[in-house]
């Protein structure tokens, strides 16, 4: 196993709370609609508060759960695709405010599958011996990039952050995991950045598609298409995850030389409670074993996997040396799944 785990666990959520309701009066939407099609039935959406922000709160709660101080963190990995700016990085924004001076920090971009990516390439650098304690922070405020007025996309997001503070823990450990990705499907999921002043990403793909020869015509289209915002083609992408997040577990479990029988919990990126339904069905697991907090928080992005993942530690339902799973999916197309020992 290699005895190295999870000492500590730490979630930050803003302090509003947007209901289906609210979203009903402004856009044309139900509860029902929402429920029934994702199991969303809330989201917190940040106004005071800020990517770093919620990733400087989640962090300080995961170290206090750990017992370690900044000075004891070697390395610091943040995941977001909503940092505050584009330099400097989130992750050296977290270390000033906890004061882990001089210690690396990079930010690592896998849109909702960038905390298992991040949990992965932190074992390797706690595996080597190069480095005792590890910080991994997903934060997100995903609110930024919804087109508040595309009722397709705005009611299923939400802003949150969650931590882990990785070291020697005995008994625990990674067993197998598996990052993979999928560029060919790259236009389902894009957002362009708001601060570039060139909002034209979504609109280049659209173009390399219909390869016009004239390229007044080409720009034509980009001014056209031209968005900042956040846009998804959200039946080709469940099409994806439920396939493909089947296999990715599946294969896991098969270099492991496990059955889901042998896994105590599946804890799944939370997008919508309809594509964890149907990857429970095809692996002819028993919902209990798919724990949630799409209800509450809705899709934060990379940082629903350690939300959910602190809410279950806090409710004492993590078990020594119990198996779990960690799946996520999402833009890039990227998808991850690991195997640990608690
Ligand atoms: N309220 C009411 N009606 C709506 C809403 C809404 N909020 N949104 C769409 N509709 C309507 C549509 O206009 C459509 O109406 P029409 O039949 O008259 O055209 C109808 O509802 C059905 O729309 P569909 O898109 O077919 O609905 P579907 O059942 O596919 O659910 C959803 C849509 C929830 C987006 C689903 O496709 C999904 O969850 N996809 C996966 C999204 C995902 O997992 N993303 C994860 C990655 S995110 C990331 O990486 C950042």
């Amino acid at each position: 196993f290699g005895n190295i785990g999870i000492l500590g666990t730490g979630s930050a959520l803003p302090e509003m709370v947007l209901s289906n309701d609210d979203l009903a009066e402004i856009m044309d939407t139900s509860d029902e609609w929402i429920q029934t099609r994702t199991g969303i039935g809330q989201r917190h959406i940040a106004t005071k508060e800020t990517t770093v922000t919620l990733a400087v709160k989640a962090a300080k709660r995961a170290m206090e759960m750990a017992g370690i101080t900044g000075d004891e963190i070697d390395l610091i990995i943040a995941t977001t695709v909503t940092p505050d700016y584009r330099f400097p990085s989130v992750s050296c924004l977290v270390q000033r405010e906890i004061r882990a001076a001089g210690v690396p920090c990079f930010d690592l971009s896998a849109a909702c599958s960038g905390f298992i990516y991040a949990v992965s390439t932190a074992y390797k650098f706690l595996q080597t011996g190069m480095y005792r304690h590890v910080l991994v922070v997903s934060a997100e405020t995903l609110s930024r990039l919804v087109d508040w007025s595309d009722r397709s996309t705005a009611v299923l997001f939400g802003d949150g952050a969650g931590a882990v503070v990785l070291g020697p823990k005995q008994g625990s450990g990674l067993l197998v995991e598996e990052l993979g990705a999928d560029g060919a499907g790259a236009q389902l999921i894009v957002s362009s950045d708001l601060n570039s002043r060139d909002g034209r990403y979504l609109s280049r793909m659209k173009v390399e598609e219909m390869e016009p020869d004239d390229p007044r015509q080409m720009l034509a289209e980009i001014e056209k298409n031209a968005t900042p915002y956040m846009t998804m083609d959200g039946r080709e992408v469940y099409k994806f995850t439920t396939t493909t997040v089947v296999q990715s577990i599946r294969r896991v479990l098969e270099s492991a030389g496990l059955e889901s029988a042998d896994v105590s919990k599946f804890i799944l990126h939370q997008a919508n409670s309809r594509i964890i339904d149907a990857v429970a069905k095809r692996m002819k697991v028993p919902m209990e074993k798919f724990p949630m907090s799409i209800h509450d928080n809705a899709n934060t992005s990379s940082s629903t996997v350690p939300i959910l993942l602190d809410n279950l530690v806090r409710a004492g339902a993590m078990q020594s040396g119990e198996r779990f799973i960690l799946s996520g999916f999402g833009a890039g197309l990227t998808w991850a799944s690991a195997l640990l020992s608690w």
